[in-house]
């Protein structure tokens, strides 16, 4: 399974990329704007510097809504540099610029998935990467987790190569739901994925193997 992490903010980018364990960052626009990060030139810098750091794919969202507009933002996007992934919203003009850029070979995100309905069109127009929010289904007393596995299922039946992207990822135990379940990528902040770390039998252990260890001394 590859680990995403899903920030605009370079210091946990690089936070995240020095555990050796980051295999690319999601965007969206509301990340953009919490790190400040406005103007057409500031955002496209913006993604540059992530792919500077980060070895592997950057999700970049298009703003736009209509096809056209989709498809003039994601090409600038994609001819960016080669680890742009361009993330277009599950909408009717969406799926049409996902096939789109699918015919072309600009690879996709397609985000703001909440039902298997929407990640069968996602995948039937070609999307790279789908990415189910599960943490926003959970706060709506839905199982988040439900859709991850029905996605799972039907892209198993017929053989969908489009990659299970779980997003809205908030904690652990959703990652390691998420594993078990057999997505292909989470995206998270970084604390859920350092709360993998953490055991307190890990932390007595090693306690008691740094007194013991002076005994040998
Ligand atoms: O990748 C989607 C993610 O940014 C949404 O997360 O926590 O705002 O639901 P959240």
């Amino acid at each position: 399974m590859k680990f995403f992490i899903d920030t605009a903010n370079l210091a946990m980018i690089e936070e995240a990329n020095a555990l050796g364990i980051l295999d690319g960052v999601t965007t969206n626009p509301s990340l953009m704007a919490k790190e400040g990060i406005s103007g057409k030139e500031n955002i496209l810098n913006h993604y540059l510097t992530i792919c500077d750091i980060v070895d592997g794919d950057v999700s970049a969202e298009v703003i736009g809504i209509t096809y056209d507009e989709m498809i003039k933002e994601g090409e600038e996007l994609a001819a960016l540099h080669p680890q742009i992934v361009v993330k277009v919203p599950i909408i009717k003009d969406g799926i049409k610029a996902i096939k789109y850029f699918s015919q072309k070979g600009i690879r996709t995100n397609c985000t703001l998935i909440f039902s298997a309905g929407q990640a069968l069109l996602a995948a039937k127009a070609g999307a790279t990467y789908v990415s189910p929010f599960l943490g926003r289904l959970d706060d709506v007393s839905t199982d988040g987790l439900n859709l991850i596995e029905e996605i799972r299922t039907i892209y198993d039946n017929f053989g969908f190569e489009t990659q299970i992207l779980a997003a809205s990822v908030r904690h652990s135990m959703h990652i390691i739901n998420c594993a078990k379940i057999g997505a292909d990528v989470v995206t998270c902040p970084l604390p859920p994925i350092l709360s993998l770390l953490k055991h307190p039998l890990t932390d007595s252990g090693l306690e008691q193997f740094i007194k013991d260890s002076q005994k040998m001394k």
